[in-house]
């Protein structure tokens, strides 16, 4: 298993809609964050389904390292530089 990339250090913000799925980038490499492109290729890494239940902003991981992906849970501000 190959470690993610960091995409950014912060959350994206992302109006979702209801009854849509969405597809987190979990490699980092993608170059439509936070969602994947197909980028993870041969990284043994895959993406995160989410299925939006209501319409509404979240706040997709986009350091890859959240504990609750595919949201940020602040894990990024304990990042090193
Ligand atoms: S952006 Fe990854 S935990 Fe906040």
């Amino acid at each position: 298993m190959t470690e993610p990339v960091i995409a950014q250090k912060g959350p994206y913000a992302v109006d979702v809609v209801a009854g849509q799925d969405y597809f987190w980038c979990r490699c980092g490499r993608s170059q439509q964050q936070p969602f994947c492109d197909g980028s993870h290729k041969g990284s043994g890494l895959a993406p995160l389904k989410y299925h939006a239940e209501r319409t509404e902003t979240l706040y997709f991981c986009g350091c890859k390292h959240s504990h609750s992906p595919p949201c940020c849970d602040g894990t990024h501000k304990q990042l090193a530089d």
